[in-house]
């Protein structure tokens, strides 16, 4: 399948590569190509610069948000959550009309400091925002409830028993995103309902932030026990 990853962070390229390694053709969206080229630091949280990262991954594709969601048959959300209905924007409504959208944002606010509020949170979400801005796209939230690395190798904690979630208001789009997360080693997937459920996935990232400080890893997740 071909796949746009909107996003350049440390999310984005880990899906990406992951997607691509499991024989999808995917391309990586950003803002400005050449700026994203240019960068030659690390981002505040550490990540190393695109360049770097690309030099090793060649066959993953870059191009403008617009030109990977045009190209896209799924295109992924990777971008920061603030920021997202914006890249969303740019990556241009009609290129998005009747294609999967997967959303892995978490709408951290940094305003106040570490740890991080979210907006919106309880009486909305970032994912039904990215629904009702783009109303023919077929949103699904999934996987911003764990960190990237296990997003894409849960067996690298627990030997993978424990709990995704996915919410969406399409059926078919949740079981085209289910089948993605199996390939990538997910086994123990929860549909929780529409998208209005991504309210819950998204709060669960308070409780995220409490274990990374307490567990001293990002390298954990929750079981759901039944
Ligand atoms: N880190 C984790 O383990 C983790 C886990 C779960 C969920 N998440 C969520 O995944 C998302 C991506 O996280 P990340 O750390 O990889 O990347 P990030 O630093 O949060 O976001 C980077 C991306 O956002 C775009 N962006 C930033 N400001 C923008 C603006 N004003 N307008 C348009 N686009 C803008 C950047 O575009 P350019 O490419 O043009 O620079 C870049 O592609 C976030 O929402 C995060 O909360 C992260």
């Amino acid at each position: 399948m071909k796949i746009a990853v909107i996003g350049t962070g440390s999310v984005g390229r880990t899906l990406a590569g992951t997607l691509e390694t499991l024989g999808h053709q995917v391309t990586i969206g950003t803002r400005d190509i050449a700026a994203t080229l240019a960068r030659d630091t690390p981002d505040q949280l550490g990540t190393p610069p695109f360049a770097l990262w690309h030099a090793d991954r060649p066959e993953v594709g870059l191009a403008t948000f617009a030109e990977a969601a045009a190209d896209g048959e799924l295109v992924v959300n990777a971008t920061s959550g603030l920021a997202s209905l914006e890249a969303l924007s740019g990556a241009g409504a009609a290129n998005l009309a009747g294609k999967v959208l997967v959303d892995v944002a978490n709408p951290l606010d940094y305003s106040q400091g570490f740890p991080p509020g979210l907006d919106p949170v309880d009486s909305d979400s970032l994912g039904e925002r990215i629904q009702r801005a783009f109303p023919e796209a077929r949103v699904v939230k999934t996987l911003c409830t764990v960190n990237t690395k296990v997003m894409v190798d849960p067996a690298r904690v627990g030997g993978g028993e424990h709990t995704i979630f996915l919410s969406g208001d399409d059926a078919e789009a949740k079981a085209v995103v289910g089948a993605l997360l199996a390939a990538m080693g997910w086994r123990d997937i929860i549909d929780l309902g529409g998208i209005r459920t991504a309210r819950g996935q998204e709060m669960l990232m308070r409780n995220w932030l409490n274990l990374l400080t307490t567990l001293g890893t990002a390298d954990f997740n929750i079981k759901v026990v039944r």
